[in-house]
């Protein structure tokens, strides 16, 4: 199949290739996702498909507004509630109890629902003109680095989708943060740039942030993400004191010294900026003939959790 690149003024052709039951890619704030119709299960399928993702892995349904959550989730609570008029349209998933009509092939056949207003004016316009909600993971093979640009959709799913809508470059750069509203302590999946805190913030409760989950739950599989490239991370001490670098690619954010034979790649300080960038540059690193990545371990503060969340799951052990 050839996949076809869309511009912002061929919206309506990507609302027509999802209405015949094919897949296409579309860009949100957080990272692209490859979406379906997901009231056709024949559609739904073809995700798992071009994306070689196991059938028990459950897919975020989008939609474009709050009302839509009962299409498809029951027992809404309030704190959910209050969580979706803040934070949506935006970068958080929250999870409800599914509706007895929510098919079990987006869920994973859990009885739960993931649900997302994204913040994307083009995938917006998408959703409405399509007048259904669409079932979208990130775009890329199981497993692999989510794209933050087209370019990364075609790396891993070149002519195994209909289309591509380019929406530009994602302004958040890493995937949403997945929170469980199902019991009455609210629980993060999946940290990102709406923190724990925040939540509290905004509600009140106390959030949990387990740091392992059952390897079913939201795929907190111990290997994601990954760059082609084996990805070590290392503090600046341990890159100070390396002897031989060899041909790799340092990815650092504090003061490190040169030397010849490693290529340096420069990140900024600042939390939101760092995540802006991260994706695209191991993306860009898998594209040079380097043996390794090696990245400096970021900070440790509670900010920082969804980046070294990342990480961790990118790099070799
Ligand atoms: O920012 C994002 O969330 C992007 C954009 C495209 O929206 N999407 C994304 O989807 O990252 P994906 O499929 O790559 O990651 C979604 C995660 C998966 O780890 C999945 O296991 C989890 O959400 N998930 C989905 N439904 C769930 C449910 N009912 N219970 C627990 N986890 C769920
Ligand atoms: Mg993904």
């Amino acid at each position: 199949m050839n996949t076809k690149i869309l511009n912002a003024s061929q919206i309506d052709e990507a609302v027509n290739i999802l209405r015949t039951g094919e897949v296409v890619a579309l860009p949100t704030e957080t990272v692209y996702g490859l979406a379906a119709d997901a009231t056709n299960i024949e559609a739904v399928q073809k995700i798992f498909i071009a994306k070689n993702r196991p059938a028990d892995h459950p897919l975020i349904v989008h939609v474009d507004a709050f009302d839509k959550v009962k299409d498809w989730a029951e027992h809404i609570s309030e704190n959910a509630k209050k969580l979706a008029e803040f934070f949506w349209p935006g970068p958080l998933t929250i999870i409800f109890p599914k509706k007895n009509t929510t098919n079990k092939l987006i869920t994973g056949g859990l009885n739960t629902v993931a649900l997302r207003v994204p913040d994307h004016s083009l995938t917006l316009e998408v959703i409405k003109k399509l007048g259904k909600g669409i079932a979208a993971p990130s775009a890329n093979a199981h497993k692999k680095t989510s794209p933050t640009i087209p370019e990364h959709v075609l790396k891993t799913l070149n002519g195994k989708i209909a289309a591509i809508l380019d929406g530009g470059r994602c302004c958040v750069g890493i995937e949403s943060t997945i929170v469980d509203m199902t019991c009455e302590t609210p629980v993060i999946l999946r940290p990102g740039v709406i923190t724990a805190l925040m939540i509290e913030n905004l509600l009140g409760v106390k959030v949990e942030q387990p740091s392992e989950h059952q390897e079913k739950v939201a795929g907190n599989m111990k290997v994601h993400y990954q760059p082609d490239k084996q990805l070590f991370m290392m503090s600046a001490e341990e890159i100070r004191q390396l002897q031989k670098l060899g041909n790799v690619a340092i990815v650092y954010y504090s003061h490190i010294a040169k030397t010849e034979c490693a290529t340096y790649y420069k990140m900024p300080v600042n939390k939101a900026e760092y995540a802006k960038m991260l994706y695209e540059t191991l993306h860009l690193i898998d594209k040079t003939n380097v043996e390794k990545i090696i990245v400096e371990k970021p900070p440790v503060s509670s900010d920082w959790t969804d980046i070294n969340d990342r990480l961790l799951k990118a790099s070799s052990k």
